[in-house]
């Protein structure tokens, strides 16, 4: 089974990206169009077929994919994003994904963001945050419910999204900022806490049996390696300033053609 990732160009806007819990910083445009790149091509190494949208000076936070959509194996449901100003990234990413699921969507008064929601097997722990509502969180309990899905809320603070807090690594094994969201919501997984001085290395993609993770969390990484993970580490020190981590910056899926 092939596996897909849409990914999307650095936008030449992103200076102008959306933040909330950062001050804003100069961010090198080429560097992280380099860094990007060296990204996708882990991707490819791993095995990904890879469709890379085009980016949009217009759109400065359309890198993160994974915002954008919630894929699954039988359905995808495009997520009506918390900032109004990446509402605009939807047609783009919707257009990647026809062909290969059908899809579904959030609609107003709800909101989603896709970096808040974490998906296990057939549950889907789904952050309540500035980005996701209790409406966008009702819709998407009414829409997988069909599919066997369970959707659970989950509280946290003190970041972006819930996959800034925490992520699966492995199958039974998250990765997790206990300082910012309850351990106790994830009960029956092996959890590997973040290195107490590196409070943001939450978020890690596991792309088959490698950990994509960002550069930096050096004593975290070591933590993962010594659970038996292999980790192969990118540099996102550019995007990093735009709030962005591994997850954000690609949506990945078996690539099944839609029935
Ligand atoms: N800059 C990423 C976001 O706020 O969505």
């Amino acid at each position: 089974m092939s596996i897909v990732a849409i990914t999307r160009e650095v936008s030449p806007g992103v200076e102008r990206c959306e933040l909330t819990h950062l001050e804003r910083g100069r961010i090198d445009y080429e560097l992280a169009v380099e860094q990007h790149r060296l990204y996708v091509d882990c991707l490819v190494e791993l095995g990904c077929d890879v469709v890379q949208l085009s980016g949009d000076t217009e759109l400065p936070d359309c890198v993160f994919v994974e915002d954008i959509a919630v894929v699954l194996d039988e359905v995808a449901i495009l997520t009506r994003p918390g900032a109004a100003s990446r509402r605009a990234e939807t047609p783009a990413v919707r257009a990647a994904l026809e062909p290969f699921r059908s899809l579904e969507e959030i609609r107003e008064p709800g909101v989603v963001d896709g970096g808040d929601v974490l998906v296990v097997d057939r549950r889907l722990f789904v952050g309540l945050s500035t980005r996701t509502n209790e409406s966008g969180l009702e819709q998407l309990s009414g829409l997988l419910e069909p599919y066997g899905y369970e959707v659970l809320p989950v509280e946290f603070d003190s970041c972006l999204h819930l996959k800034s807090a925490v992520t699966r690594v492995a199958e039974r094994t998250l990765l997790i900022q206990q300082e910012w969201v309850d351990p106790g919501r994830f009960a029956g997984f092996e959890l590997i806490p973040v290195d107490p001085t590196e409070p943001h290395g939450g978020n890690a993609l596991r792309l088959r049996d490698t950990v994509i993770y960002a550069d930096g969390f050096e004593r975290t990484r070591g933590r993962m390696e010594a659970h038996g993970l292999k980790v192969c580490t990118v540099d996102q020190s550019e995007l990093k300033k735009a709030e962005g981590g591994v997850t954000c910056c690609s949506l990945i899926f078996e690539g099944r053609e839609r029935d």
